[in-house]
């Protein structure tokens, strides 16, 4: 037993879509929630600046003592994981192998699409992961730069929304993919959009859902579950102002945090 939290990063809203699962999945645990909202997007950035970043938001999440650390962004992931793995005392669990794992298990067609921010499609780790799997599966990739400052923004069900989603999955759903992995923690937020435009066909691969499943098998095995209480604490952490984060994620994790959420300086970090 281990009630030290679960230390949690994104560059902003994206990675709720893992703490949410993560709070289903294992109501004991404590969660430390960072994100780093004045430096988002990440995706946009050079590989150096997105390894500067991911370092100082795990010394951040350090800082709480938390039992392990869950980069809920793909574009950290997939850009900045491989590099700094070492650099750290801690378990540091990314989004890439989890979801890549969840893919590889739901194609019929071995036809799976992939869409990330810039960072993530430039890094090619979730095509990387798959033909590792299985050489014969046929990956088709597109970064959609615009999906983030919708959700920052909260255009989740929006005209201008579907009309991004026709521009950037057009060529995706045509060459029939039955599974879409959206690549970024961010993209699940407009999950109701996309499954409409990719049609009831195509199996939608959330990272951040599935780097919580698969926390439940490190948990089990190596026993570090919280013990059982009434009581579980979650923290949020955002690097620029609370409120958008507090009334977006409200809405998202379908529970109020307001008043939960603290600023950081992480430029400290
Ligand atoms: N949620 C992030 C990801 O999974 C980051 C998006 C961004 O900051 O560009 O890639």
């Amino acid at each position: 037993m281990d009630n030290r939290s679960i230390g949690v990063f994104d560059s902003g809203l994206g990675g709720l879509t893992a703490v949410k699962e993560i709070m289903e999945l294992f109501p004991n645990e404590n969660i430390v929630y960072f994100g780093d909202t004045s430096r988002v997007p990440y995706g946009s950035r050079s590989k150096d600046t997105i390894i500067k970043y991911t370092h100082s938001d795990i010394r951040f999440l350090l800082s709480h003592d938390v039992k392990m650390i869950v980069i809920a962004c793909g574009t950290a992931s997939s850009a900045a994981l491989p590099h700094i793995k070492e650099d750290f005392n801690v378990p540091i669990y990314g989004v890439v192998d989890a979801a890549v794992y969840a893919a590889v298990r739901k194609t019929r067609n071995k036809r799976i699409g992939i869409i990330g921010t810039t960072a993530t499609i430039k890094s090619g780790a979730y095509t990387k992961y798959i033909k590792d799997y299985d050489p014969n599966i046929q990956t088709f990739e597109r970064a959609c730069p615009l999906f983030v400052p919708l959700v920052e923004n909260g255009h989740f069900n929006t005209k201008v929304t579907e009309l991004v989603i026709d521009e950037y999955l057009k060529e995706i759903r045509g060459a029939g993919v039955d599974t879409l992995i959206m690549g970024c923690t961010h993209y699940p937020l407009l999950a109701g959009a996309i499954g409409r435009y990719m049609g009831p066909d195509v199996e939608l691969v959330s990272p951040g859902s599935e780097v919580a499943r698969f926390l439940q098998k490190k948990l089990n095995s190596e026993n570090s579950h919280s013990p059982k209480r009434d009581e579980h604490r979650y923290s949020y952490y955002v690097s620029d102002s609370v409120e958008n984060f507090e009334a977006l994620g409200s809405i998202f994790l379908e529970k109020e945090i307001n008043g939960q959420v603290s600023k950081v300086d992480i430029e400290k970090y």
